[in-house]
C-alpha cells in the first residue's frame, strides 16, 4: 500500500465492523491517511478520501478499486472554507458523518526559534491545530446528531518530547493538539464520541521525503542514513510503518475501541518516553 507492496503480517483483514459508517480523512491520497483509508475500507466503512490534488485524488481512486464506497473531494487543510466544506459535502452527499480523521500536517523555514519567520510560525497554527480544531467542530455536530463519533488527530512523537532543532512550530503545534484532543474527549465523552490522537514516529512518507534529502545533505549523509537516525532512538531500531499506524486508527473506531478515549497513544517503536 502507499506505493510499497504490504508485506504480509501487514495485510489488512477485512472486519465488516465499520458497515454503514462514513470517514472523512484529510491528506488520504498517499501516505498515513491514505494507509488509514484503506483500513477502514478493509473495516467496511464509506471513505471520503481528501487533499489537494484532483489527480492523485483520482489515482488513488483507481488504485484502491473500492467503487462507492471511496470517494474524493479537494481539499486545503490550510483553508478553514476548505475543510468545512469537506465536511459540509459529505454530509450532504451520505446524510452522515462518524470518523473524522484530522491528518494533514506538517511545517516549513525550519530555524532556531529566535530566527523562526512570523510566516512559518502562522502556517504552522493554520496547517496542524487550527485546521484540526475546525475539522472537529464541524464534524461534532453530525456525530451528536448520530449519537455515535470517532475524532482521531494524527500528532507526533515530536508532541510528546522536545529534542530536535529548528522544529520548535512543528513541536508546538503536536503539543498543543493534545490539549484539543483531551478537551474535545472531556466534553463529549458520555454523548458516544471519543478523541484520541496517534503520535507516530517517523514513517518514511511523501512529508519526510520533502524535507528529508536537504536535512541530510547539510549533514553530510545520506537520506536513508538519515531516516535511519530516527530508528536508532526507537525501542525497535525500526521507523514506524505506515500500517502500524492505521492498524492503531482501526482500533479506536472498532467496538473494541469504545473504552479508549482522551489518550495519546504513541505508535514510534518505543521511542517516546511517555
Ligand atoms: N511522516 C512522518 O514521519 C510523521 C511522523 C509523525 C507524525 N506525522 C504526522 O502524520 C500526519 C501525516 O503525515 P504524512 O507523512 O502522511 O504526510 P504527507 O506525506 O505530506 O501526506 C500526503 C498526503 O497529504 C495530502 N496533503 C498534503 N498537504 C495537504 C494540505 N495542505 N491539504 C490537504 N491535503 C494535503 C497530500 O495530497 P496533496 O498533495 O494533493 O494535497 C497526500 O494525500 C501529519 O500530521 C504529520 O505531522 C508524520
Amino acid at each position: 500500500m502507499t506505493n510499497q507492496q504490504p508485506s504480509q503480517e501487514n495485510n489488512m483483514v477485512a472486519t465488516g465492523n465499520l458497515d454503514g459508517r462514513v470517514a472523512v480523512i484529510t491528506g488520504s491520497t498517499r501516505s498515513i491517511g491514505r494507509a488509514i483509508a484503506e483500513a477502514f475500507l478493509a473495516d467496511g466503512a464509506t471513505v471520503v478520501l481528501s487533499g489537494r490534488s484532483e489527480v492523485k485524488g483520482k489515482q488513488a481512486l483507481e488504485e484502491l478499486q473500492a467503487g462507492e464506497k471511496a470517494v474524493f473531494h479537494a481539499s486545503d487543510s490550510s483553508s478553514q472554507a476548505d475543510i468545512e466544506a469537506l465536511v459540509d459535502w459529505t454530509v450532504e452527499r451520505f446524510g452522515r458523518l462518524d470518523i473524522m480523521v484530522n491528518n494533514v500536517g506538517g511545517t516549513e523555514g525550519f530555524a532556531p526559534v529566535h530566527e523562526l519567520s512570523d510566516e512559518a510560525w502562522h502556517k504552522a497554527l493554520d496547517l496542524n491545530l487550527n485546521a484540526y480544531f475546525y475539522g472537529t467542530r464541524r464534524a461534532l455536530k453530525p456525530m451528536l446528531e448520530g449519537g455515535w463519533g470517532r475524532v482521531i488527530n494524527i500528532s507526533s512523537v515530536e508532541g510528546k518530547q522536545a529534542n530536535k532543532p529548528a522544529i520548535s512550530h512543528y513541536i508546538t503545534n503536536k503539543h498543543a493538539i493534545h490539549g484539543l484532543t483531551k478537551a474535545t474527549a472531556f466534553e463529549y465523552g458520555t454523548l458516544g464520541i471519543t478523541c484520541n490522537a496517534i503520535c507516530p514516529g517517523a514513517v518514511d512518507t511523501d512529508l519526510m521525503r520533502a524535507a528529508g534529502p536537504a536535512a541530510a545533505e547539510a549533514e553530510g549523509i545520506s537520506y536513508k542514513e538519515w531516516l535511519g537516525r530516527f530508528a536508532e532512538h526507537a525501542a525497535t531500531k525500526k521507523i514506524t510503518t505506515v500500517e502500524q499506524i492505521a492498524g492503531v486508527a482501526s482500533l479506536l473506531t472498532s467496538d473494541a475501541g469504545a473504552g479508549i478515549t482522551g489518550t495519546l497513544i504513541s505508535v514510534d517503536g518505543g521511542t517516546a518516553q511517555w
